[in-house]
């Protein structure tokens, strides 16, 4: 197989320069993780009290830099103004409908103040926790930072989240406080926030307050005593207050922040990230997977809903003092150029984006990219999925100008950080590969019973030692996080990931072996959509299978079966499509719902997504092992459905 290595001038002037330099700094890591990592956040993190200890290791919980002091916004924000990078740009943000605004690190560090101060005079302090739900503009950074620099502990929830979706987040943080916006813009539309905050905190009596930024400027209704405008308190502040909002000196393992994600049972897990390790994994990702120096322009297309925007858009470009770009809409409006647009307008150097998002550029043709100037690129990423050897190419060769070295960052909400990922400047590419653990990461492909399986076998992913932006816990429910992550290989990180590993020890990651589908770089459970549809009064029972998709990678597909009755299945699709997206978003909705007298089971009454997703792959019936089905009539009548039924 061809492998693309990186031109010698990308070589000359990254971090980690041929393959010979990453295996030394592996080997280096390899031999002794603790100091090196101890080592990296004595150097690269600001502290207030130095650690003492680098990790405590109680599988499977840890806890990084013990004794030290340490706040993320600080790292963000204050150490670069103390080092005269005041004036360097920290965000270039440009709004959906054309408006820009340029942001120093000085003018950040002023408004996150200004913000932080208006919450604390509300009352909020260190351990209590917010939930953020805004549009993709500054001020919603602004609302992380300002909740680090307090010790707040934040929830961003995507804003594609319905109200029901953002109900039972607040209740399982028990917040009190919630930050969002009147609304947004995509794709030339308004996209109300306000409305779903209202709706849930109907049932969340422990939220004192809403402060609410005016971004569109529609009307909105705003409940007395509890609802706040940002621009109102801002004002409110003395100069004096504004300005002085210390950074509280924080314990490394103070919670940052939570962020659900979904899991193999209905309900999302809060996977937990704390300071001091998180932000120094973040920090040097920066350095090693996006190779970023000083003059770069760098570009993360991610959603701060998802962990790809807390760390690639929030904590590791603004700890690495990077210039980021920050962009509020979708790449299709005005017109399927928005993201050349942008790079030729704003001269990126480093473009991070998913796979999803380039192959529905492709689908628009060569002539949208080929009419922007794109020479100030120097490095790509693609992350949320495998990137398909097709959309590779494209990438490489229309968008890069084969100059360009692609990094497939392989990672996951609860690793905080990319895991393995070429360096650009050392580890030559394969198409469709995430190639190379980064240092410090020990990860093995194991068989059900966790031994390895060798070169050019397929098994599970799991990593074997802790690393320091690692999980700490699932909020609120240690049991299921021993049991979700580290039961299946004892001692070792079970990813949910199946890979396999070639000759040369480059990883392949396949897909998830679990319930979890992956729609758009967005990971979705069938639990959580099946629980949802047969909360409708129609709905005796669904089962939900991913299926490959041209476009988002794969589709959601509902089997249905009735409770009694005489229904209109046109009408009936239509309906529970919208219910999905009121009981979790819009993004969830099955694209396609086939019903069904029965659905396949065994003869233990469970049913078996296996035979479910060969159907909807192989359009025909399964070819599998059906021995265990109870019902084998089920199968003929599934399979001769088609997708209009
Ligand atoms: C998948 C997103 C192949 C994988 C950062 C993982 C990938 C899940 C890649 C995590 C990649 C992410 N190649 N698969 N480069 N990146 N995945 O938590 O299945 O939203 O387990 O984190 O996405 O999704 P999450």
């Amino acid at each position: 197989m061809t492998t693309y290595p990186p031109s010698d001038d990308f070589v000359k002037r990254a971090h980690v320069q041929g393959l010979e330099a990453y295996r030394a700094l592996y080997e280096q890591a390899k031999a002794d993780p603790e100091k090196f990592w101890s080592e990296l956040a004595q150097k690269e993190l600001s502290w207030f009290k130095p650690f003492t200890k680098g990790l405590e290791w109680n599988p499977p919980f840890a806890k990084w830099f013990t004794g030290g002091k340490i706040n993320a916004s600080y790292n963000c924000l204050d150490r670069h103004v103390a080092a005269g990078r005041s004036a360097k740009t920290a965000i270039v943000f440009e709004g959906e409908p054309g408006d820009q605004r340029i942001i120093s690190y000085q003018e950040l560090h002023r408004l996150v103040c200004r913000f932080a101060s208006v919450i604390k005079q509300l009352g909020y302090k260190a351990g209590d926790r917010a939930i953020i739900y805004m549009p993709m503009i500054p001020e919603l950074p602004i609302a992380l930072l300002a909740c680090a620099r307090l010790g707040i502990t934040h929830s961003v929830v995507f804003g594609g989240f319905s109200a029901e979706a953002l109900k039972a987040r607040a209740q399982d943080l028990d917040a009190t406080l919630v930050i969002t916006a009147d609304g947004g813009w995509r794709r030339g539309k308004e996209v109300a926030l306000k409305g779903a905050v209202d709706e849930s905190l109907e049932e969340c009596p422990n939220v004192r307050n809403v402060v609410v930024y005016k971004r569109t400027g529609s009307d909105i209704p705003m409940t007395a005593g509890r609802d706040l405008w940002w621009h109102e308190l801002d004002q409110k502040l003395n100069a004096q207050e504004a300005e002085n909002c210390p950074a509280e000196e924080l314990d490394p393992e103070h919670p940052l922040f939570v962020l659900y994600t979904s899991g193999t049972t209905g309900k999302p897990k809060g996977i937990l990230h704390t300071t001091g390790g998180y932000l120094l994994q973040a920090t040097m990702t920066m350095k090693w997977v996006f190779d970023l120096s000083p003059e770069d322009v760098y570009w993360c297309t991610a959603d701060i809903g998802w962990v790809t925007g807390h760390s690639y858009i929030v904590y590791g470009p603004l700890s690495a003092g990077a210039t980021s770009v920050l962009y509020e809409g979708s790449p299709d409006f005005p017109a399927f150029d928005r993201f050349w647009d942008i790079i030729e307008r704003h001269k990126v150097s480093i473009f991070y984006t998913s796979p999803t998002a380039i192959r529905a550029l492709i689908r628009q043709g060569d002539d949208w990219p080929n009419k922007h100037d794109l020479s100030s690129l120097r490095l790509l990423g693609s992350v949320g999925e495998p990137i398909n050897p097709a959309a590779w190419q494209w990438f490489y060769k229309v968008i890069g100008k084969e100059r360009c070295p692609i990094v497939d960052t392989w990672w996951q909400t609860e690793t905080g950080a990319i895991m393995i990922s070429p360096m650009p400047g050392a580890v030559p590419a394969k198409p469709g590969s995430a190639t190379l653990p980064l240092p410090g990461i020990i990860v093995e492909v194991v068989d059900t019973k966790g031994i390895e399986v060798g070169n050019n076998r397929e098994g599970y992913l799991i990593i074997k030692q802790p690393w320091p932006s690692m999980v700490r816990t699932v909020w609120g429910d240690p049991k299921r996080f021993e049991e979700q992550y580290w039961s299946r290989v004892p001692g070792s990180y079970f990813t949910g990931d199946a890979a396999r590993r070639d000759d040369d020890g480059y990883y392949w990651v396949l897909g998830r072996v679990d319930d979890v589908m992956n729609v758009s770089g967005h990971r979705l459970s069938t639990m959580e959509i099946e629980s949802a549809l047969v909360h409708h009064p129609a709905v005796a029972e669904a089962a939900v299978v991913g299926k490959p998709h041209e476009i988002s990678g794969q589709a959601v597909c509902a089997f249905v079966t009735l409770k009694k009755g005489e229904w209109d299945h046109k009408a009936l699709q239509q309906e529970l499509r919208q219910f999905v997206g009121h009981e979790i978003g819009p993004f969830a909705r099955p694209e396609e719902i086939r019903f069904t007298d029965a659905l396949p089971k065994t003869r233990s009454g469970k049913i078996i997504r296996r035979l479910l997703r060969e159907i909807v792959t192989s359009k025909g019936a399964p070819v599998g092992d059906i021995t265990t089905l109870e019902d084998m009539t089920v199968l003929a009548s599934l399979s001769s459905q088609h997708d209009d039924d």
